[in-house]
């Protein structure tokens, strides 16, 4: 057994002192005080909280995006994620046009299976809408996967709005969840064009084809799809606006059930002036260009409001990794050839809680990175939960650290952060996955015992 003696730990009813014994990849025992026997190991977590680990359920691992594929495999991401003390991604699986889902969900696993530090799911991306796709919703169901996601933007991957009625009301009778990217393709196409024949070539040129407008009208569109499909559960995923937030909250007082919402470090930490930043080379700009893209510091502020009045159920990272150098650089002289994605995975735990410092206590961060995740995305109260039983995912945190992220000292396959120089309070100083060491304030033990949760 390991036993983890004397922290604070963070079950479901409250905080309280104690220890945690694990046992294979299972919790065994939780009580104030567990006697360790002869070969049990001891981990000392006094003056630290032990969550359960935390959870981040929207990466792009190992993905091809139309422009280039994303920097980190599951093997190095999965390792970043447990050094930052997060021991489940769920990953956007994701079903090109002419690819069956099927055929992507066995693509996914040949990617990760046999190669993560931290557990893995699937949800399933679907770039297009017909008859064997609606089929094979049910095969999906059976391989584990019951979330999926849609988008509104992106020419090689969106839906029309009766083809998203449709998959939501197909999801429906599986219980499944429809999660969708949601900006305006049609609006943002046609910006991207008036912008750059503007002259404006840089990055800075991303947030202004992609205004608040973009996002807002397409939040309003999805949840009156969603409405229509007789309250189909929706997740937003990476909400950064206050007019997006907005919509959510106009749908919720029409008296709208099922929406769920996710935002993102970027969305509560940055703002647009990240664009003009050059740095020495002249490329710092193109490091944020994502989408959707960091706003106005009066959007990340409600955002952040929102967060603290419950509005907002989980913290993801979108996770979606492109070097600077030999990847966002062919983007240099137009902002549209840049790849679109950030990294995250290894920072999200320490950006939160540090920049929440005075707002937001254990038993809230483990709300908004580990327990709701968990729930919305049906792994409760195996993931997600402290308690025994459940699965052996245990990140012991401790809130007295403190350390700078550099792109140098990270594990993230990349070679630039969006948080550089960010000073973090608190880190990961113990990440157990399935009952196994796999990283040691901050740094992996080499380890690879993450496996496939099925949901
Ligand atoms: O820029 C981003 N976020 N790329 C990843 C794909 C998505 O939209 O989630
Ligand atoms: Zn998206
Ligand atoms: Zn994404």
């Amino acid at each position: 057994m390991i036993i983890i003696k004397g922290g604070t730990l963070v079950c479901p009813d409250g905080l309280r002192v104690g220890d945690v014994a694990l046992e294979g990849d299972k919790i065994v025992r939780i009580a104030a005080s567990i006697e360790a026997g002869d070969g049990d190991e001891v981990a000392d977590a006094t003056g630290c909280w032990v969550f359960p680990g935390f959870i981040d359920a929207h990466t792009h691992m190992q993905c091809w995006t139309g422009i280039d594929w994303t920097a980190d495999s599951f093997e190095t991401g999965t390792r970043a994620a447990a050094c930052g003390g997060t021991t489940t991604i769920v990953d956007y699986a994701t079903a090109d046009r002419g690819v069956t889902l099927p055929d992507a969900l066995a693509e996914w696993h040949k990617r990760a299976d046999g190669t993560c530090t931290s557990n893995y799911a699937f949800h399933m991306a679907i770039a297009e809408w017909n008859e064997r796709n609606r089929e094979d919703l049910a095969a999906m169901r059976a391989g584990g996967v019951s979330s999926f996601k849609t988008y509104f933007a992106y020419d090689h991957l969106r839906l029309d709005d009766a083809e998203t009625l449709e998959v939501l009301e197909a999801l429906k009778p599986f219980g499944g969840t429809l999660c969708v990217h949601c900006e305006n393709g049609t609006l943002v196409d046609a910006l991207q064009k008036r912008v750059y024949e503007a002259g404006i070539h840089g990055p800075e040129g991303h947030p202004l084809s992609r205004p608040a407008e973009c996002e807002a009208e397409a939040v309003s569109r999805l949840l009156y799809l969603a409405h229509l499909a007789g309250d189909a559960h929706v997740n937003v995923v990476h909400l950064s606006t206050k007019l997006g937030l907005e919509a959510i909250r106009a749908a919720k007082a029409r008296g709208q059930k099922n929406i769920f919402v996710e935002t993102c470090p970027q969305y509560l930490l940055l703002d647009d002036t990240c664009f003009t930043r050059r740095g020495e080379d002249g490329l710092e700009g193109l490091e944020f260009v994502m989408s959707p893209p960091p706003r106005k510091p009066s959007d990340r502020a409600a955002l952040r409001q929102a967060l603290l009045d419950g509005e907002i159920d989980t913290i993801a990272t979108d996770h979606c990794s492109f070097n600077l150098h030999g990847q966002k650089d062919r983007g240099v002289d137009d902002f549209r050839a840049v790849p679109n994605g950030g990294a995250g995975v290894e920072h999200r735990p320490a950006l939160i809680a540090t920049t929440f410092e005075d707002q937001l206590g254990p038993t809230e961060l483990c709300r908004l990175m580990s327990e709701n995740p968990a729930r919305v995305f049906g792994m409760w109260p195996r993931k997600g939960c402290l308690a025994e039983g459940s699965d052996a995912d245990v990140c012991v945190w401790d809130p007295s650290v403190e350390w700078t992220i550099l792109a140098k000292a990270q594990h993230q396959n990349v070679d630039h952060t969006p948080y550089e120089g960010f000073v973090c309070h608190g880190r990961a100083r113990l990440t157990y996955v399935n009952g196994v060491l796999a990283a040691r304030d901050g740094e992996p033990t080499g380890a690879t015992p993450g496996t496939y949760v099925p949901r």
